[in-house]
């Protein structure tokens, strides 16, 4: 009886401890600063028979919308810099952000709708039960094709100079390009930007280039005379955006003296050598 009892307290207290079941903030992690609106969504589920009080919505912390459906207007859009709610468009499950009416104000200002948002859902009377949910929105372009990797011969011979040149598709914020050597980073000082197309006619996206110049040593080829050369586009601070590689194979020659000297003597190895004199543009594959 008393055990009864006690489990019908228990249930009593996690049931209007559970006014709000869930709350999912359900918001696009990359947008496009080109994008005219933008939506959000916090999904909710409450206990039944429980009814909503208010819905709060907070950028880095500051609340810039309450809807409480009681309330006449039950939307309330608060003062907080980089947002501006469509408050027709909005309701007790979606908020409506403009973005590119503030886009010019927002570039002068540094200012954006990235940013870390939450809602936070209240049950009505007696509980006012609350939950809430985080998530990242991010202001970028994701570029649309691996870097660009030009300049490159097919073959080359020790001690010549291997000039390449790495140009990343369009993108917001600029891209950064880093080569790699067999896979290994190469050192900065052996590239140099190259001028680029910056923005071109106010577009949003740019491009960027890199340089590298490298005098051909031995020990960058290896047995079969081959050596791939890598560059790796990433968009810094858009965590979540892969990065994207294009990688190229190019080969000693063969007739080469300082390599038949030291690669092996065997003819079949020899073959092989010959057989890869030309560019092997590796289907440019995109990595985790
Ligand atoms: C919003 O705040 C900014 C600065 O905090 C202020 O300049 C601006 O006038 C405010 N806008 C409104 C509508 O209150
Ligand atoms: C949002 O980004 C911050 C860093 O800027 C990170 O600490 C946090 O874990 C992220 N939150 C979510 C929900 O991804
Ligand atoms: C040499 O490198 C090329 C390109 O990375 C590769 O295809 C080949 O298998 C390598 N050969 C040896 C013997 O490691």
């Amino acid at each position: 009886m008393e055990l009864q009892l006690l489990g019908i307290c228990i249930l009593t207290f996690i049931s209007t401890g559970e006014s709000v079941r869930t709350v999912q903030l359900n918001i696009p992690t990359v947008v496009d600063p080109r994008q005219e609106k933008v939506m959000l969504r916090c999904d909710y589920e409450l206990s039944p028979g429980e009814t909503l009080y208010q819905v709060r919505w907070y950028k880095d912390g500051n609340e810039f919308f309450r809807y409480a459906p009681t309330f006449n207007p039950p939307g309330e859009a608060f003062n907080v810099t980089g947002v501006r709610v469509s408050r027709v468009d909005s309701n007790d499950r979606v908020v409506v952000l403009f973005q590119r009416t503030n886009m010019q104000l927002n570039f002068e200002t540094g200012t954006s709708i990235g940013g870390t948002y939450a809602c936070e859902v209240m049950a009505d009377r007696p509980s006012f039960d609350t939950k809430y949910d985080l998530g990242n929105l991010t202001i970028a372009v994701l570029p649309q094709q691996n870097p660009a990797l030009g300049g490159l011969r097919s073959h080359y011979q020790l001690g010549d100079v291997l000039d390449a040149e790495c140009t990343s598709a369009p993108s917001y914020p600029t891209a950064e390009l880093t080569f790699y050597l067999n896979d290994i980073q190469v050192k900065k000082a052996l590239t140099r930007q190259l001028p680029d197309s910056g923005r071109v006619d106010g577009n949003v996206v740019s491009t960027t280039r890199l340089g590298l110049s490298l005098t051909l040593q031995r020990q960058y080829f290896n047995a079969s005379g081959s050596l791939s050369l890598t560059c790796r586009s990433i968009l810094p601070g858009v965590p979540g955006a892969l990065h994207r590689d294009t990688k190229v194979v190019v080969s000693l020659r063969a007739n080469n003296e300082k390599l038949a000297q030291e690669a092996p003597t065997d003819s079949s190895s020899h073959v092989s050598v010959v057989n890869s004199l030309f560019i092997l543009t590796v289907a440019s594959t995109i990595l985790c």
